[in-house]
């Protein structure tokens, strides 16, 4: 049970950015040794709270109080020293160094003054990674690692502050099931600590698996606090939302036509073996399989940004060498990328800029009026997922993660590509906003595309998929068609005969 020990009050904290009101008076309890689950839509304010509470950003108006004693935050820096851990939602580390240098930076270990002890470094530093029970060398160089692998160790960098708040903003958003296991295992031993815990996500599922309490945002505006205990799922999605969800998977029945993308013995040396599939028009097929599977170095080879070995594919009934992304785009394909930081967005450039980006041959012909058409396009986008933001000319940079995600997508949606291939396409995206981008799926594929979604979480691939391939090292290892359970699915993707 948490105690009744305060570890962080705010009282009517307010925040703007220009055209927005990030946070209209909201408050915010922390106890020691409670996981309290912070919820809302994206875009309802719950990361610029937390960069307020670990200070990163400065409040406008509003009270903070750190163990009952009121504080004016300097920076991070203060806020680390006051005890106060923060996990971002946007990876944060620094991509050339190794994995120890991240670990303990601005902290390093000395020999003596200006001499780095560099064996102490990486001591301290496998010891963090050894007990989150990773296989990530402390040696490592970050940018090496992939998606997943950097998450755990923005975790194992939070656990070496030896925080009393931690604040974990989606911190599973890139893990797969075995690793959440092993974050949930850190963060009950975190708790038995007396450490208070915030904790973001949109995997409602996850929600009851760990928290205690949870404060629900809407809109920037605070809506309510209750015991965990007390919600169901439903109650929770109507406090986000304001109102009931019919369907979580809106699955509509697929009627296949030709096929369009044919993979017959695709290989890639020491990742891919032997793969071989079909999708048809008006279809959508499920990628399941672990991290490392080579689920995303499939759709990297399909798209032509690694070569491949061996093999040949198929677009539309004529085999094609894929040599770049540019000739699969030429080729009508499009791939929403797992990594949206570094390849699906341009960070520095508008909405509207990101959104046409992939199409930009459609709109790039005669000046002004390719500029309104492109608007337009930009717009019904907009619209259509829903983005939060202030307008199509706010910088990509501005927007809320999940609203970023929702860009990526819709850049792949406004271009006339008919093989896409989706790699965790709501990923960071909330309840209500899936649902709506599980429709615009159906109606892509209604209208002729073939659809390939990769995707880690189970129910999403067997709500949405027509037929599943299961993926298990390098290798398709089992088809199955919509009809399969999750048991099944998983004992394919560890390699185990049903
Ligand atoms: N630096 C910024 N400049 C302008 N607007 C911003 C900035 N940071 C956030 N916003 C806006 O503030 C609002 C709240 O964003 P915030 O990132 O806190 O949402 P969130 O609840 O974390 O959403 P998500 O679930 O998508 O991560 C959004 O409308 C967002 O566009
Ligand atoms: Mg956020």
């Amino acid at each position: 049970m948490p105690s009744l020990v305060s570890a962080l009050r705010l009282r009517g904290i307010r925040k703007t950015f220009p055209g927005v009101l990030a946070l209209d008076g909201v408050d915010f309890d922390l106890l020691s040794g409670e996981v309290h689950i912070l919820l809302g839509e994206n875009g309802a304010g719950k990361s610029t709270l937390m960069k307020i509470i670990s200070g990163a950003s400065r409040r406008d108006a509003g009270t903070m109080e750190i163990a009952g004693v009121p504080v004016d935050l300097t920076g991070p820096r203060h806020a680390q020293e006051l005890g106060i851990g923060i996990i971002y939602q946007e990876l944060n580390l620094v991509p050339h160094l190794s994995v120890a240098e991240n670990i303990l930076l601005g902290r390093e270990p000395m020999l003596c003054p200006g001499v780095l002890d560099r064996r102490r470094l990486r001591r301290i530093a496998q010891e963090l990674l050894d007990e989150l029970g990773l296989t990530i060398a402390a040696g490592a160089v970050v940018s090496s690692l992939g998606v997943a692998e950097q998450q755990m160790v923005e975790v194992a960098k939070a656990l070496s502050l030896d925080a009393r708040v931690l604040i974990m903003d989606e911190p599973t958003s890139a893990l797969t099931s075995q690793e959440i296991e092993r974050l949930f295992a850190t963060i009950r031993r975190l708790k038995a600590r007396g450490v208070g815990i915030i904790y973001i996500s949109h995997r409602m599922e996850e929600l009851f698996a760990i928290g205690d309490r949870v404060t629900v945002l809407r809109d920037g505006r605070y809506i309510g606090t209750k015991a965990i205990g007390e919600c169901t799922l439903d109650s929770l999605i109507a406090m986000m939302t304001g109102r009931d969800l019919d369907a979580q998977f809106p699955k509509e029945a697929a009627r296949p036509g030709e096929v369009a993308l044919r993979v017959e013995g695709l290989g890639r040396n020491g990742v891919l073996h032997d793969i071989s599939f079909s999708v048809r028009r008006g279809e959508i097929v499920g990628l399941a399989g672990l991290m490392g599977s080579g689920r995303t170095e499939l759709a990297r080879a399909l798209f032509g940004a690694d070569a491949i070995d061996c093999g040949r594919i198929e677009v539309h009934g004529r085999e094609r060498r894929i040599r770049s992304p540019r000739e699969a785009i030429d080729l009508g394909l499009g791939f929403l990328t797992e990594d949206r930081k570094t390849q699906g967005l341009v960070l520095a450039l508008s909405v509207q800029s990101n959104l046409c980006l992939p199409s930009l041959d459609k709109y790039a012909r005669g000046g002004v009026m390719m500029e309104t058409r492109e608007r337009a396009a930009a717009g019904r986008m907009v619209d259509e997922l829903h983005i939060k933001t202030p307008g199509l000319q706010q910088r990509a940079d501005c927007l809320s993660g999940g609203n970023q995600q929702k860009v990526v997508l819709g850049k792949w949606l406004c271009t006339a590509a008919d093989i896409l291939i989706f790699d965790e396409p709501t990923r960071g995206i909330d309840v209500g906003a899936k649902v709506e981008i599980y429709r615009l799926m159906n109606r892509l594929a209604a209208q002729g595309a073939a659809i390939l979604m990769i995707s880690s979480e189970l129910p999403e691939i067997l709500g949405m998929s027509d037929r599943i391939l299961v993926m298990h090292e390098g290798r398709i290892a089992r088809e199955f068609s919509a009809g399969a359970t999750q048991e099944q699915l998983l004992a394919a993707a560890l390699g185990r005969s049903v």
